[in-house]
């Protein structure tokens, strides 16, 4: 089969990104932004066509073996150690099971499905409309700019805030049964941690707890600085497959050295040589 042009590996029809002046992208871009405003996720539904899905689920699917499993069982939410000078039962000092892994982004070469799509000018341009910044570059991190999160059955993503401000992700496969996204709108602040409803969300109170049916091929858009996230565990007997995009706001950025090794399991001469190092943009 003959490598998909880009604009075949989405839905093109349906949403036409790479047309500045097509009133259908404008009516998208406008829906995601309310959609964000609103509770900071918002999700296009078949975003990819049925060919590009395919195409994207095969080059997973074969990278899977190459899957890397963090060697860290468990997390508290900011994805720190802890601190001993709360109390054992503050969230600060909960650890919540979090198993997971990742095919990294040198896996992918640059003939692949994945890597082109990445790197279409008019997806870039699309997804800043769409979060409503004026430009986005390719985040350069060799290892983590553009990954698959693998979530075999039984595992889990618990739940977290994330370092970055906003996280764009295509889902290649659910999972049969479980393996949802949960969230809770605006939780915290940059003011303030609100650790007494950290708490409740933990000790199992759902009464503000948010659950997104996506589906294989959805594109989806979350702020998760301040909204509490997980993925629930897979309960279903194959994994679940989550294509993970990352962009940020200023050239030539990179993930920390002891973050990347941490999370992928290596590090590049890139990551060695870096002198100025941004915080990992992927979690
Ligand atoms: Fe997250």
């Amino acid at each position: 089969m003959s490598a998909l042009a880009c604009h075949e590996i989405i839905d093109h029809a349906r949403y036409p990104i790479d047309r500045p002046d097509d009133s259908r992208r404008e009516a998208v871009v406008a829906e995601v932004r309310a959609s964000l405003a609103d509770d900071g996720c918002a999700v296009i539904r078949n975003f990819l066509s049925p060919a590009g899905l395919a195409a994207l689920l095969d080059e997973a699917r074969e990278r899977v073996p190459l899957t890397h499993y963090s060697a860290r069982k468990a997390c508290n939410v900011y994805l720190n150690d802890g601190n001993p000078d709360y109390p054992a039962d503050h969230p600060l000092n909960v650890f919540v099971p979090r198993s997971n892994g990742f095919i990294t982004a040198d896996l992918f070469g640059d003939e692949t499905t994945a890597r082109r799509l990445y790197y279409w000018e008019p997806l870039k341009r699309f997804l800043a409309d769409c979060l409503g910044k004026p430009e986005l570059f390719i985040y350069e991190d060799p290892v983590s700019n553009m990954i698959v999160n693998v979530g075999r059955p039984g595992q889990q993503f618990n739940w977290h805030f994330d370092t970055n401000e906003f996280t764009i992700t295509m889902l290649l496969k659910a999972a049969a049964t479980g393996g949802y996204f949960e969230y809770v709108p605006e939780l915290r602040s940059a003011a303030d941690e609100r650790y007494e409803d950290v708490r409740r969300v933990l000790d199992g109170d759902r009464g503000r707890v948010r659950r997104l049916e996506l589906g294989a091929g959805d594109l989806q858009f979350f702020l998760g600085r301040f909204s509490l996230h997980r993925v629930t565990e897979n309960t279903g007997d194959d994994d679940r497959l989550l294509l993970i995009m990352s962009f940020a706001e200023k050239p030539g950025m990179i993930g920390s050295r002891e973050r990347v090794q941490d999370l992928y399991g290596k590090i590049t001469d890139a990551h060695r040589q870096a002198r100025v190092r941004a915080d990992g943009l992927v979690d």
